[in-house]
């Protein structure tokens, strides 16, 4: 594996694959990886020939009283999991290779962007939607790989590349979870031991919703407001949202069907969680 830091040396080698006529397949992270992250890197080794991965913690997606400068980082161990999970190039530009100088030009979505963690983060995903246009022009990838996880990124991002004709396919990939149901998170490690049990009760309140559904519940107010009282009645975790969206529009439906998306999001201790469980009800 070879881990490239400049955008000129990156683009040399993605011209060379190019020749050759294979594809590129590509997984934006922002480092710490774990499986999460690396069943992503998987779903792009087996349909591409190339796999590109980039670690670079964006200071534009974190607000001022934010993580940017807590951000777990360990560099040296994501390159040896990378490496054993059949990754070609890391590309792992430094933030002045990605931001030069101050950027003049920003990738708004609005309406998808002030919903959900929009209303806690107000200037995130303009930060991740300029990023990831900035990082599709320079990997060009036949397909980029993103994690449910981030269920409104995914939105995001699939809408802006719609909007903007980037010529990307956009694939989703499952949430990968701790025994316990936890989802996977580079920010995990914030929750200390005392919280961690606790931290389960988004997934519970999830499930919990997504089973009712499957009963046949077609109360959205109802359901949205057990998810909430779930989660509010843990000790030690305070409730952000629980919601229930469309999954491309992120409006909350009148009727209980199509592509659907159960969202969550709560602080615990220094950590603030999300998760989703995503369903389409016919
Ligand atoms: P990061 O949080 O490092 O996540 C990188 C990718 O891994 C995202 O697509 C995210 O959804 C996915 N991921 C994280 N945890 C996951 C899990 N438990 N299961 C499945 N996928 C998971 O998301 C970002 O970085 C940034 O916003 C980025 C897109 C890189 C732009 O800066």
């Amino acid at each position: 594996m070879y881990t490239i830091e400049t955008i000129d040396e990156l683009r040399q080698y993605i011209k060379n694959v190019r020749q050759s006529g294979k594809t590129i397949g590509y997984v934006a992270t922002m480092g710490y990886l774990h499986e999460g992250h690396l069943s992503l890197v998987q779903a792009a080794r087996a349909q591409s020939d190339i796999v590109v991965v980039s670690i670079f913690v964006n200071p534009l997606q974190f607000g001022p009283n934010e993580d940017y400068e807590d951000y777990p980082r360990d560099l040296k161990k994501d390159q040896q999991l990378l490496e054993n999970s059949g990754c070609d190039v890391l590309f792992a530009p430094s933030v002045s290779e990605m931001y030069p100088r101050e950027m003049a030009t920003f990738v708004e979505l609005p309406e998808l962007s002030n919903k959900l963690c929009g209303r806690t983060r107000p200037i995130h995903f303009r930060g991740v939607a300029t990023v990831v246009c900035k990082l599709l022009n320079i990997v060009q990838p036949d397909a980029a790989y993103f994690g449910q996880k981030d269920g409104q990124q995914v939105a995001v991002i699939r809408r802006m590349v719609d909007d903007l004709n980037l010529p990307v396919r956009i694939v989703s990939v499952p949430i990968v979870r701790e025994a316990d149901g936890l989802a996977k998170s580079s920010r995990n490690i914030y929750l200390t031991e005392a919280e961690r049990p606790h931290a389960t009760v988004l997934y519970r309140a999830l499930r919990a919703a997504a089973d009712e559904i499957v009963a046949g519940d077609r109360s959205v107010e109802a359901i949205i407001q057990r998810m909430a009282d779930t989660i509010s009645a843990e000790p030690g975790v305070r409730l952000d949202y629980a919601e229930m969206v469309d999954t491309a529009t992120l409006q909350r439906p009148d009727t209980i069907e199509g592509d659907l998306m159960l969202a969550v999001a709560a602080f615990i201790g220094r950590a603030r969680l999300i998760d989703n469980i995503p369903m389409q009800v016919e």
